[in-house]
């Protein structure tokens, strides 16, 4: 014996409505399952690790040390490092001891001896770095953190 067809529909229609609804939040919650660990990995981001750089030297006041990727001067209050990679496009600057300036090669961006940008097609200052005495113990000399 079957109910009669007006009372079918109700029953019928919202059990279908519900198992759509159920079958569609199975469908967004397996796509945000795959999603999310590779929107995670997309937006992953390692701090970087300071890099500490060992000068086995130690100018005089007024004196500097030109490594690779800086330039360690002393000043009366003390040292400082000044990158040498130009702001520009990245090029090796090299530093003018009688002009107090530093050069880029590439395009003659020109800095001071802070970084600070004098002229030239760069836009920004050089970035400086902190720089400590070395420990008794390892020897005469500075670290320079980059
Ligand atoms: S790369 Fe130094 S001025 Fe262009």
């Amino acid at each position: 014996m079957t109910p009669p067809a007006d009372e079918q529909k109700p029953c019928c229609a919202s059990r279908r409505t519900f198992l759509e609804r159920a079958w569609g939040v199975v469908q967004v919650a397996v796509v945000a399952s795959l999603l999310y660990p590779l929107l995670r990995f997309l937006g992953y981001y390692a701090p970087r690790q300071p890099k500490l750089i060992k000068v086995y030297k130690e100018p005089p006041v007024g004196g500097f040390v030109v490594e690779h990727d800086f330039i360690l001067f002393v000043g009366n209050k003390g040292p400082w490092a000044v990158s040498r990679k130009c702001t520009h496009l990245g090029c090796r600057l090299n530093y003018k001891e009688k002009e107090q300036i530093l050069l880029c090669p590439c395009h003659q961006s020109r800095f001071t001896v802070a970084g600070k940008r004098i002229s030239g097609p760069a836009r920004k200052d050089l970035p400086t770095f902190a720089v400590t005495r070395m420990a008794a113990q390892e020897g005469k000399g500075y670290v320079v953190t980059l």
